[in-house]
This record gives structure tokens, C-alpha cells and sequence, in this order.
């Protein structure tokens, strides 16, 4: 299972790059609006801190064809492994087809229905970001979504790899794994919750305090 950060926040890769095994960066227009700086100079810096093989996913923000299909190929070109997203409109479709016949790296986005994941996978996508909180945020169950898509492209054998996106709780990453999914896309403040568990620290402060009363010592001294 690939674990993607969403973020264009170059402090949070760096942490999460020490901390855990991070596959990739996504964003899109309004993660990078977040950063409050030139969107060129973030990129630079995410490219910087992120190793050769970790993928990266930057969004077109043109709508039109011509336009998606001339940025599509600049993001591609900034760095190896460095993905094209483009929303799965149908100018999005139209310019997703046209990059994965030129050989270059395509994600969808914006994927809110089964049908748009296995139309984009039809032409030839490398990855699939459905958006799952939102989803779940109209009254769609997004977790029902997300598992008919991953199950279809499986059942027709497509390469195309699911990266479920727009997470808000841990309890969404755990029902996207129990349904297969191969990718996902988690900001940091949920990787946060996946990762705390406030039993845990108990336990810890426990076996810390038992320690220090037994051998007056902080650490195991050999
Ligand atoms: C990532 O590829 C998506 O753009 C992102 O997960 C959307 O997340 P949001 O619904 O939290 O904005």
C-alpha cells in the first residue's frame, strides 16, 4: 500500500519523510494557495526534499483541453516520476488520453463516481484519486465507492492504480485498506491520527515511571 502525503507543506514532507515511509507528494491549486508563497519556489522546494523514486503529483489548473495537455507535459518534465493530476472532466479525459499516448504520467482527480475511475483508466492513467470525505460529505458513501472502483479495475485487469484522496478521519484510511485499496493520499493531520493512540503514551509513561522507581534510571544502561 503506497502512503502519499497531501501536502505542499515543505516543513510537514520533511518530518513525515524521517518519521515514517512516505511513497509521494500530492496537491492541487488550493493545497499550494496554502503555503502563502510563489507556487514555483514551494515545488522547487518539494522536489528538493523528496528522494528519486517518491512520486510526485502536481494539478493542471487550465480547463481547456490545449491548456491541460501544455501543463500536464511541464509538471511531467520537472523532475522523473512527477505526475500530471488533471480532473476527470471531459476536456480532462479528452487531455488525459492524448498525454498517456505520448508516454507522459497521468493522475485523475476530482473523481467522484466508479464510471469517471474506470473511464480514466480506459485511457490509460497511471492513478486515480477519488475523493472520499467528500463523498461522504454530500451523503455518498465514498468507502462504497472507492471499494466497487478498486474491485472493478481489478476485475478487468487495468494497471491503473486507485489513490484515494481527501481523508478527514483515521477510521476512512482503515476501511480504504480493508477494501484493497493500493494507494492513498492522507494529509498530515491525519497521518497524525493514524498513528496516535493515546494508550499508548500510557503504556509508555507506565513502563518509564516503573523503571525509574526500580533503578533510579531513565534509559537502559548497559
Ligand atoms: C488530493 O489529491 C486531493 O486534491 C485532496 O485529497 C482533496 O482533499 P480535500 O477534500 O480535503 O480538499
Amino acid at each position: 500500500m503506497e502512503l502519499i502525503l497531501d501536502t505542499a507543506n515543505v516543513e510537514a514532507i520533511k518530518y513525515y519523510q524521517q518519521v515514517l515511509t512516505i511513497d509521494g507528494v500530492t496537491t492541487n491549486p488550493t493545497i499550494l494557495t496554502k503555503e502563502n508563497r510563489d507556487y514555483r519556489e514551494v515545488i522547487q522546494e518539494i522536489i528538493s526534499v523528496l528522494h528519486e523514486d517518491q512520486s510526485l503529483h502536481i494539478q493542471v489548473v487550465s480547463t481547456d483541453v490545449e491548456g491541460i495537455v501544455k501543463e500536464g507535459k511541464v509538471i511531467n518534465q520537472l523532475r522523473k516520476n512527477t505526475y500530471a493530476k488533471i480532473p476527470c472532466t471531459k476536456e480532462g479525459f479528452q487531455a488525459m488520453k492524448q498525454l498517456k499516448q505520448e508516454g507522459y504520467l497521468v493522475t485523475a482527480t476530482a473523481c467522484y463516481s466508479a464510471n469517471q475511475g474506470v473511464l480514466a483508466a480506459k485511457c490509460g492513467v497511471d492513478y486515480i484519486a477519488p475523493y472520499l470525505n467528500r463523498l461522504d460529505n454530500i451523503g455518498v458513501d465514498g468507502v462504497a465507492i472507492i471499494a466497487d472502483l478498486v474491485a472493478i479495475l481489478d476485475y478487468y485487469g487495468y494497471p491503473t492504480k486507485v489513490v484515494a484522496a481527501s481523508f478527514k478521519n483515521a477510521q476512512q484510511a482503515l476501511e480504504m485498506m480493508k477494501a484493497g485499496c493500493p494507494a492513498m493520499t492522507i494529509a498530515p493531520e491525519v497521518v497524525d491520527k493514524m498513528m496516535e493512540q493515546s494508550m499508548t503514551d500510557d503504556a509508555v509513561r507506565a513502563f518509564s515511571s516503573d523503571w525509574k522507581k526500580a533503578f533510579n534510571e531513565e534509559g537502559f544502561n548497559w
